[in-house]
C-alpha cells in the first residue's frame, strides 16, 4: 500500500514520477517533518525566555531526516517501494543465533549456541513471512490448550510424546495442538505436581504459594510450558526462558499459547535481568549440568533469586549418589558454600531455599562476595561471586507485603511515591484513549453502544502487549486495573534508566534490552507492540529506525497492532516507513496543545 502524500505526489507529478522527483520530494518532506518537529512548544518557550534557540535538537532532527532518506534510498535500490518477503526458509528467523556462523567465528564449548548478533549482522531488509498454512492463533482462553500445528516449527518425531512429565502434554489433532488430554489425566499430572511442590516447602496446595511471596517464577527449559500456564492460572507471573532452538522450540510454543517467554540461556552471560529478581528458578529437566564450570550456574541461580526464593529441580538423575548420604557431589557441596537450604526431595524433585541471611556467605567465606553491584546485567560474563547482599532490596520474600509497592519499596528503588502514582495516573488515562482508539478497530464486527461497557475480550485478540519502554510498568499495571487479560512484556532500553528491578518487584515480567539489536524472540509472538518515547530515545542511540521496525514487524504477528506514542518529528517518519512495510497506520494528534503524536497501526496478513 501506499502511503496518501506519495499517491498525492503522484497526481502533482503524474503517474509515473521520475525516481529523482520522488526521492527529492520525499526528501523535502522529510526535511520539512524535522523542522516542524524542531518548534516544540518547550522549544518555543526557550525562545520567549530569551535564552536563544537551541538548534541542536533541529541539527540533530535534520541529520536524522538525512540519514533516514539515505537508509530509505540504499533500501529501496532503485525507487522508493515497498519491501519484499524474505524467501520460506526465514519463516522462524530468529536473528544472532546462527550456529553455524559462530562456529565459523570461533565459538565453542556450547557460546556457539548463545546470542552473538555481532556474527550474523545482517543487512538484508525483507519482511519474514508466515508460514503457508498459519492461522490467526485461537482466542484465550481455549488457545491456550490448543495450537494450530502449521503456526510453528516441528520437526516428525517431536509430535511424539517424550521427555518429562511437563514437556509430554502434545498430542497433535488434525491440524492442531492439543496441550490437554480429554481424560483429564495429564492435567492432572500438572497439577498434582505444582501441588506436591507447595507441599515440598511447607504449604497446604499450591493456591497459597502467592501468600507464602511466591509472585514470579523463572522457568527454566519450560517444556512446552504446561506447568507455567498452571501457575498464570493461580495468578503467579511464570516466564519462560529456555535456549534458541530450529525446531520444537519451547519458547515459541509457550508463545504460541499465549504465555510468556523468551529465548536465553547462561552458558558464559547473566541473564536479562538484575540481581534479586525472581521468587522461585524451576528447571524441569533443562539440560543444564550444574557441577559444570565450577559452580557458576548454581552462582546465577543465586544471583536472580531473592532472599527466601525457592530452586526447584525435577530430574530423573540428579543427587542419585548422594542420597545415600555418602559421598556429597560438587553439586551439594556448592549449594552449602551458597548457604541454600536443602528442604525436600520427593521423587525426582529437589527444593532448596535461598538464605534470607545476607551475611551468611561472608561467614562461610567460600565464595567470595561481589564487592561491586551494578544493576545492568546485560551481556555481562557469569560472575563467581554472590550478588546482591548489600542490595537495599535484600528483602526475604516471605516479609513481603502483598499488593501493591508501598513508599517504603518504592524509597528502595529511589522513586518519588508521588511520580510514581503521577505516572499510574498517566497511563491509566492513556489507556483508555488506547482503547477508544482502537475497540471500534479491533471490535468493528460488535459495534458499541453508548453507555456499554467496553467488550470484555482484548483477551480476544490480544493476548500479550510488548511494552517497548516500559519505565515502571504503568501500562502493565493500567491493563490489570482495567480487567484485560493479558500480558504484558515489559521491556527496559539500555541507555533508559534501569527501572527492571521495580518492574519485577511488582511481580510482572520484564527484561533488558538493547533496541539497536533483534529481541530474542520467534516471528510472529506478539499481539500488540507498544512503545512509548522509544522513537526519540533511539535516535539519540543513533541507530537504525528501519532496522527497528523491520523487526516490530518480525515479532508482531500478522493482524497484530501497533502504538508508538512519540513526537511528530518521528512519528512521521515511522509512518513513511510503516506504510511501505504495507501495515495499516494513522497519526492521532491528541489535541491537547503538545508536539505528542500516537501512531496507531495494524500489520496485514499477507497469504502468498
Ligand atoms: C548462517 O551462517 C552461515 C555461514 O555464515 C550462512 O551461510 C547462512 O546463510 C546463515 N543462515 C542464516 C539463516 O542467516
Ligand atoms: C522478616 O519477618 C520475620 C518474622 O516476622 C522477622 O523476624 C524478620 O526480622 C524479618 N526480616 C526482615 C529482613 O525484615
Ligand atoms: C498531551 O498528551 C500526551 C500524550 O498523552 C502527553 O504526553 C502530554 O503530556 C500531554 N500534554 C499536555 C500539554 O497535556
Amino acid at each position: 500500500m501506499r502511503s496518501p502524500w506519495l499517491s498525492k505526489l503522484s497526481l502533482i507529478f503524474g503517474p509515473r514520477p521520475p525516481l529523482n522527483w520522488l526521492l527529492l520530494c520525499l526528501v523535502s518532506v522529510l526535511v520539512l517533518v524535522a523542522l516542524l518537529g524542531s518548534f516544540s512548544s518547550d522549544e518555543i518557550a526557550s525562545v520567549t525566555a530569551s535564552v536563544g534557540p537551541d538548534y541542536s535538537n533541529y541539527r540533530r532532527l535534520k541529520e536524522q531526516a538525512l540519514s533516514d532518506y539515505l537508509e530509505l534510498k540504499n533500501l529501496g535500490a532503485d525507487r522508493v517501494k515497498d519491501f519484499d518477503l524474505c524467501g520460506k526458509e526465514r519463516e522462524n528467523y530468529v536473528p544472532c543465533y546462527n550456529v553455524s556462523a559462530n562456529l565459523l567465528a570461533g565459538f565453542k564449548d556450547g557460546e556457539e549456541f548463545d546470542r552473538h548478533c555481532e556474527v550474523s549482522q545482517d543487512q538484508q531488509h525483507c519482511l519474514v513471512r508466515s508460514p503457508k498454512d498459519y492461522k490467526i492463533p485461537l482466542t484465550w482462553p481455549s488457545g491456550r490448550d490448543v495450537i494450530w500445528s502449521g503456526n510453528v516449527k516441528l520437526s516428525k518425531d517431536q509430535f511424539l510424546s517424550s521427555g518429562s512429565m511437563t514437556k509430554r502434554l502434545m498430542l497433535l489433532e488434525e491440524n492442531q495442538i492439543s496441550f490437554h488430554s480429554d481424560d483429564d489425566l495429564i492435567v492432572d499430572g500438572v497439577k498434582d505436581y505444582s501441588h506436591q511442590i507447595a507441599e515440598m516447602i511447607g504449604l497446604g496446595s499450591d493456591v497459597e504459594l502467592h501468600e507464602a511471596g511466591v509472585r514470579n517464577v523463572l522457568d527454566i527449559g519450560c517444556g512446552f510450558g504446561s506447568f507455567g500456564a498452571h501457575l498464570l492460572s493461580l495468578k503467579l507471573m511464570a516466564v519462560c526462558i529456555a535456549g534458541y532452538e530450529s525446531t520444537g522450540s519451547q519458547v515459541q510454543l509457550a508463545l504460541e499459547r499465549g504465555l510468556p517467554a523468551i529465548i536465553g540461556n547462561f552458558i558464559s552471560r547473566q541473564l536479562p535481568f538484575p540481581a534479586l529478581s525472581y521468587d522461585m528458578v524451576h528447571c524441569t529437566q533443562c539440560g543444564i549440568f550444574w557441577d559444570d564450570k565450577d559452580g557458576m550456574f548454581l552462582i546465577e541461580v543465586d544471583r536472580v533469586l531473592k532472599p527466601g526464593g525457592y530452586l526447584v529441580l525435577t530430574s530423573p538423575k540428579s543427587r542419585q549418589q548422594q542420597s545415600k548420604g555418602s559421598v556429597s557431589s560438587p553439586f551439594e557441596d556448592f549449594t552449602r558454600k551458597l548457604c541454600w537450604n536443602f528442604l525436600a526431595q520427593e521423587e525426582e524433585t529437589f527444593v532448596w531455599q535461598k538464605t534470607t541471611d545476607a551475611q551468611c556467605s561472608s561467614k562461610q567465606g567460600s565464595v567470595p562476595v561481589c564487592n561491586r553491584e551494578d544493576g545492568q546485567s546485560y551481556y555481562k560474563s557469569l560472575g563467581q561471586c554472590i550478588s546482591g547482599t548489600t542490595s537495599k532490596r535484600w528483602i526475604p520474600i516471605q516479609n513481603r507485603s502483598s499488593g501493591s509497592l508501598g513508599s517504603d519499596e518504592l524509597g528502595l528503588h529511589g522513586i518519588n511515591p508521588e511520580d510514581f502514582s503521577d505516572d499510574l495516573e498517566f497511563w491509566r488515562s492513556s489507556l483508555r484513549n488506547y482503547w477508544s482508539l482502537l475497540s471500534p478497530l479491533i471490535f468493528s464486527d460488535h459495534p458499541k453502544r453508548p453507555g456499554d461497557e467496553d467488550p470484555m475480550p482484548p483477551y480476544n485478540m490480544v493476548r500479550n502487549v510488548m511494552d517497548m519502554n516500559a519505565n515502571y510498568g504503568g501500562l502493565n499495571t493500567a491493563l490489570l486495573e482495567a480487567r484485560k487479560s493479558v500480558w504484558v512484556m515489559n521491556v527496559v532500553p539500555i541507555g533508559e534508566r534501569n527501572t527492571l528491578p521495580v518492574i519485577l518487584d511488582q511481580g510482572f515480567a520484564g527484561v533488558l534490552h538493547n533496541w539497536c539489536e533483534p529481541f530474542p524472540t520467534y516471528p510472529r509472538t506478539y499481539d500488540m507492540l507498544h512503545a512509548k518515547g522509544l522513537l526519540s530515545h533511539l535516535a539519540s542511540e543513533r541507530c537504525s529506525m528501519v532496522d527497528l521496525i523491520f523487526e516490530m514487524d518480525r515479532i508482531l504477528r500478522p493482524e497484530g497492532w501497533v502504538i508508538i506514542s512519540d513526537k511528530v518529528g518521528p512519528i512521521e517518519r515511522a509512518r513513511t516507513l510503516v506504510t511501505q512495510l504495507r501495515w495499516e497506520a494513522r497519526v492521532i494528534d491528541l489535541q491537547n496543545g503538545s508536539d505528542q503524536r500516537l501512531l496507531v497501526c495494524q500489520k496485514p496478513f499477507v497469504r502468498k
